[in-house]
C-alpha cells in the first residue's frame, strides 16, 4: 500500500463478520423459535387425532336401563368406599401421566358425545380432569367458561381445552368442588368416579354448582387403578356400574332427574377390533 492510502479492508471485514454474527443469531433463534412451535403443535395433533373428527369409526349411541331397583335408604357400607391404597391422593398423582387413559376410539367418542350434546354457549366445568377433558376442539369459540378441577396441577396446566382456568382439589380430603354455587350449565366427568370415596356427596357438590336444568355427564370404560378405585367398583360389571352411578345419584337427594344412560362406544371398519367401551350416565338438575 502506497503512503496516503486508507486501507478500508478492516471495514471489509468488520462489516462481514457482522453480517456473520447476525444471521448465525437470527437462524439460532429461528431454530430455537421453531422448536418451541412444533412442540405446540405436536401436543395439539395428538388431541386433533383423538376427537375422531377425521377417522373411519362410527359412532353410534344406544340408550341402555337401568335394573337396580334402588331402596330408600343407601344399602352401602364404609368398606363398599374403602380402597388397596388409603394413601393420600396426592401422592399416588404427584408425578404427571400426559396420557390418555382409554384408547383412541374410545377418547373420540366422547368428544363427538359431547359435540352433539352440549348446548352452544354452555359454561362448563370438568371435573376429576388431567391435561385431557375431551372436548371437541371448536368449543373454546363456541362454548361460554371452561374450566376444569382435578387433583394434579401438573396435568392441568397442559390442559389446552380450558378458557378459564383451573383449580386443583383433592375431593377426598376435603369435599368441596372450588367454584360457587350455580356457576355452569355442564359438569362431566371422565373415567373417575370410582376413585371418589364419597361419590354421593361429591354429586351434592356437582348439583351446588350447576344451575337449574343443567346437566352432568358420567363416563367411564374398562380402565382404572385398582388400587385406588373403591371396592365396590372393583366387584361390579358395566351394567352394575351404572346402575351404582344412578344409586349414587338417588342418594344424592333426588335432586336430579331425569336420569338417563347410554353406550358409546365406537365402532371400526375392522369388526375383529375390540375399542374400549364407553357408556355415560346423564343427569339434569331439577
Ligand atoms: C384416570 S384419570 C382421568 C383423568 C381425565 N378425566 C381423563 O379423562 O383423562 C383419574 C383422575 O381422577 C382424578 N382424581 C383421582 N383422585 C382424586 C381426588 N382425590 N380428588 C380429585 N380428583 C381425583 C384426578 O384428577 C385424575 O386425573
Amino acid at each position: 500500500m502506497e503512503k496516503g492510502q486508507v486501507d478500508h479492508s478492516y471495514r471489509v471485514y468488520s462489516i462481514l463478520l457482522g453480517i456473520i454474527y447476525n444471521l448465525g443469531h437470527s437462524l439460532i433463534l429461528s431454530f430455537l423459535f421453531r422448536s418451541t412451535r412444533l412442540a405446540g403443535e405436536t401436543s395439539r395433533t395428538t388431541v386433533r387425532r383423538y376427537t375422531g373428527d377425521s377417522t373411519p369409526y362410527s359412532f353410534p349411541v344406544t340408550p341402555l336401563y337401568f335394573s337396580t331397583e334402588w331402596a330408600a335408604e343407601p344399602p352401602f357400607t364404609p368398606q363398599d368406599f374403602s380402597r388397596q391404597d388409603e394413601a393420600v391422593d396426592t401422592s399416588f398423582y404427584s408425578k404427571p401421566r400426559l396420557l390418555y387413559h382409554i384408547d383412541e376410539p374410545a377418547a373420540a367418542s366422547l368428544t363427538q358425545y359431547y359435540r352433539n350434546n352440549i348446548k352452544r354457549g354452555s359454561d362448563i366445568l370438568d371435573i376429576c380432569s388431567s391435561w385431557i377433558s375431551h372436548y371437541p376442539l371448536e368449543f373454546p369459540d363456541t362454548m361460554g367458561n371452561i374450566c376444569a378441577t382435578g387433583i394434579s396441577a401438573n396435568e392441568l396446566q397442559y390442559n389446552e381445552q380450558l378458557t378459564a382456568g383451573y383449580k386443583q382439589a383433592d375431593l377426598n380430603a376435603k369435599l368441596q368442588i372450588p367454584y360457587p354455587d350455580n356457576s355452569f350449565d355442564v359438569v362431566t366427568c371422565v373415567v373417575s368416579i370410582d376413585y371418589l370415596i364419597d361419590p354421593i356427596g361429591a354429586l351434592q357438590e356437582v348439583h351446588r354448582v350447576l344451575r337449574q336444568g343443567g346437566k352432568v355427564m358420567i363416563s367411564q370404560s374398562n380402565r382404572y387403578f385398582p388400587t385406588k378405585a373403591i371396592a365396590l367398583w372393583l366387584r361390579t360389571n358395566h351394567q352394575e356400574h351404572l346402575d351404582l352411578i344412578n344409586g349414587f345419584f338417588k342418594y344424592s337427594g333426588d335432586g336430579f332427574e331425569p336420569r338417563t344412560a347410554f353406550d358409546i362406544t365406537a365402532t371400526l371398519p375392522d369388526t375383529n377390533a375390540h375399542p374400549d367401551p364407553v357408556f355415560v350416565v346423564e343427569a339434569i338438575k331439577a
